[in-house]
């Protein structure tokens, strides 16, 4: 017979949590947080196995927030497979999951909304309006219901980092936002619950995002023409069989601007449609 054993504890209300953080804070442990919308994979683990190196307790949240899903983006069909998060994040020495209700976190009469200006008006903000409101909301809720000494989101979700790190400095959230390079598969598709509405003649073209991207970036650190070198990326995309690019973009690291040259921190960010999926990707311009 097999013994399945679990460490694993999870809760569904604030009030549990914040008295299971507590009692840590009581013994003097620090407390990492890594808010996830469930559909695990590698990615997530290696933000859990960073927190653990971080942190003595890890909490991981899973909630399909509904707010940063326009009326016609995927949140219907976004994978949901809470037993077999629960087995990962156990077997990752996860402490506690936090996986709460829609009605937990938006209860009735629920108005407030946190928007951030600037940062989220242009790349994906531009393309999904309402999108990093709901973001910063939930995000602003789950730092203050758990209150931990640091929460970790991937770099692949560039642009949201921005959001939250602005968020938690304009609120004075007393949390470190710490950032994790995008994990990605052999051939270099960043990992994302996404992936599985690829078809497997998709999987095989998806890396072309991230070939496209890097080449730019590449071209971007080695003097080539910035605005060149991003249609260059544009058309190499499309050309590889992808549907069609709502941006290729080259950005300031930090403030998002527009990147004006090579020798400040840039980014080359994009979001291409293949098949049901929508991708994202985005990588670092070498300094020289
Ligand atoms: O990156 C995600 O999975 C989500 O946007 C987040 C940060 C958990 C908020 O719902």
């Amino acid at each position: 017979m097999n013994t399945y054993v679990s460490n694993l504890v999870a809760v569904r209300d604030v009030e549990s949590l914040r008295s299971r953080i507590q009692a840590w804070r009581r013994e003097g442990l620090s407390v990492a947080l890594v808010p996830t919308m469930g559909a695990l994979h590698k990615g997530h683990l290696t933000l859990m196995g960073r927190a653990q190196k971080m942190a003595d307790r890890v909490v991981a949240t899973i909630f399909v927030n509904p707010k940063q899903f326009g009326p016609n983006e995927d949140f219907a069909a976004y994978p949901r497979c809470e037993s077999e998060d629960f087995e990962m994040l156990n077997g990752a020495g996860v402490h506690l999951l936090f996986a709460p209700d829609a009605a937990v976190m938006y209860p009735p009469g629920f108005a407030t909304t946190v928007s951030v200006a600037g940062l989220t008006d242009v790349l994906d903000g531009a393309h999904r309006a309402g999108h990093f409101d709901g973001v910063a909301t939930v995000v602003s809720k789950l730092l203050l219901q758990a209150l931990p000494d640091i929460a970790l989101f991937g770099e692949k979700d560039f642009q949201q980092l921005a959001v939250i790190k602005r968020v938690v400095a304009d609120l004075n959230i007393p949390v470190d936002i710490i950032g994790v390079p995008t994990v990605r598969d052999a051939d270099g598709l960043a990992m994302s619950s996404r992936n599985a509405y690829l078809t497997p003649d998709e999987r095989a073209l998806a890396p072309k995002l991230f070939a496209a991207i890097t080449q730019a970036a590449a071209a971007i650190s080695e003097g080539g023409d910035i605005q060149e070198c991003i249609d260059t990326a544009r058309a190499g995309i499309l050309k590889a069989g992808f549907r069609s690019v709502d941006y290729v973009e080259a950005r300031h690291a930090e403030t998002l601007a527009t990147l004006e040259t090579a020798r400040e921190p840039g980014r080359v960010l994009a979001a291409a449609h293949l098949g049901r999926a929508r991708l994202i990707d985005n990588v670092a311009i070498p300094q020289r």
